[in-house]
């Protein structure tokens, strides 16, 4: 399997680290669908084959794990949550914690996603036509606040600086570990492990403040913290996944929105349609059956979680032999699989970088080669709140305001954090309609 050199890896060295998106579409381009990179021991591949994808995490989803650099780092900050953790402990979390995430549940708590977008939208009020406006740290707060209100039945607005500092840090540290090239002992005391102990302090005191108040009020309820507290779950384990969702929860949706925002503001008769499409809606808009209810909404997020999906990397290792995309692979061999590369495959996808809604409308519930929530028994357990959420948001938003690009303008340049942010923020043009 053809792939970059060593000499090629320690020349790029210090882009890969800045820009691994870059580096990743580069060596696609130049290797093909299959990537091998240099590393002793078992082979280190970069498939972009959608077949090859779906293999690793779907159908033999068995033999391939979590075991990788990756989800050590998650896991380091975020202790064994359900992203990062393996069977068994994964599969009684994911049975724990699947009835929060229902359709029933999810139909309940719509109105309390709303509520989260109208809380930040209000903030809009009194712009004048024009204002500039960070929309990705906007859509952070709805991010977060949507996460609190909708799962933990929380607001969390008194805790939401100290967390949005809290886990900022921790996503920092989630890189930073994950490309750093030589492991260290976890116990010594590097500047990394000191602020990594720091963080995860700050965290489970977040956590235990979030769970005492709820034991205060009653613990028990539908709501994900209701059911991890009538779990019988430790403290730590219940303060983990939390911290899971939270990371998981917001910065996702938060980068996802802020970039579907800036397609729509440079594609203005697609933002139109939307509003159209909004204005004939009956009724409060919940977070489930948008394919139906307003199809061209939901294709404009499904398009944006194709150019932008902000799980831009998967990692598997295998747990025996196996063939990947035609090539035998031996146990122990590390696949990542990127979303980025494979929504943006020409070989799958007409003109993949055009902005095309219309290419989801009347698609069916999954296309081949799309993955923005990952495929096969780790797939998103989020994905329909995330969904909803970003339909919920634009609707509130974009009934009431039009956004636009400033003048000059050139897209922020995506950067590979725990999800793919607009480096910078994502600065448009904001105007209230008449
Ligand atoms: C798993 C993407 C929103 C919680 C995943 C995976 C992807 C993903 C790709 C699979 C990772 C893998 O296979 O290695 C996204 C995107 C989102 C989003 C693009 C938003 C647009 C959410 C939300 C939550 C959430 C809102 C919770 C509130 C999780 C959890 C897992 C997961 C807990 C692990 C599931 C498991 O392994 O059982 N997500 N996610 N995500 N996501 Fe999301």
């Amino acid at each position: 399997i053809a792939g970059p050199s060593s000499l090629d890896m320690a020349r790029a060295f210090r882009s890969i680290r800045a820009d691994p998106l870059s580096f990743l579409t580069e060596v696609t381009e130049r290797y093909g669908d299959v990537v091998s990179f240099p590393v002793p021991g078992p082979p280190a591949l970069l498939v972009s084959d959608p077949d090859g994808a779906r293999q690793v995490l779907q159908t033999s989803a068995r033999h391939w794990g979590k075991q990788t650099v990756q989800y050590a780092a998650l896991a380091r900050v975020t202790g064994p949550g359900l992203l990062a953790s393996s069977e068994p402990t994964w599969l009684e979390h994911r049975r724990l914690a699947a009835p929060a995430f229902h359709h029933q549940r999810l139909l309940a708590v719509g109105h309390q996603v709303g509520a989260a977008a109208d809380a930040a939208v209000s903030g809009l009020r009194g712009a004048g036509p024009g204002t500039p406006m960070d929309v990705a740290a906007l859509t952070h707060r709805i991010g977060l606040d949507a996460v609190g209100r909708a799962l933990f039945s929380t607001d969390l607005s008194g805790h939401a600086q100290r967390l949005l500092d809290a886990t900022s840090e921790a996503a920092t540290l989630v890189v930073r570990l994950g490309r750093s090239v030589l492991p260290t002992a976890t116990w010594a005391p590097t500047p990394t492990n000191v602020r990594l102990r720091a963080t995860r302090r700050r965290l489970a005191a977040i956590s235990a403040d979030l769970i005492a108040e709820r034991r205060r009020r009653g613990a028990h309820g539908d709501d994900l913290l209701g059911l991890l507290l009538a779990s019988g779950l430790s403290d730590t384990q219940i303060s983990d996944e939390l911290v899971t969702m939270v990371i998981a929860g917001h910065e996702t949706v938060a980068a996802a929105l802020a970039w579907t925002l800036m397609l729509l503001a440079e594609d203005q008769p697609a933002q139109d349609r939307v509003r159209a499409e909004l204005a004939g809606h009956d009724g409060p808009v919940s977070l489930l059956g948008h394919r139906e209810t307003l199809p061209w909404t939901r294709a404009v997020v499904d398009e944006a979680l194709r150019l932008y999906p902000p799980a831009w990397a998967l990692s598997r290792r295998s747990t025996r032999d196996d063939v990947v995309a035609g090539h035998p692979v031996p146990a122990g061999t590390l696949v990542i699989v990127s979303p980025w590369l494979v929504h943006r495959r020409a070989e799958t996808w007409a003109d993949p970088l055009a902005f095309r809604p219309q290419r989801f409308l009347g698609a069916g519930a999954t296309l081949p080669g799309y993955l923005p929530f990952g495929q096969g028994p780790r797939l998103c357990i989020g994905r329909e709140f995330a969904l909803g959420e970003m339909v919920v948001v634009l609707s509130r938003l974009l009934t009431a305001y039009r956004v636009d690009v400033p003048h000059g303008w050139s897209r922020p340049r995506p950067e590979a954090q725990v999800a793919v942010h607009p480096r910078g923020g994502m600065p448009l043009l904001v105007s209230p309609l008449a």
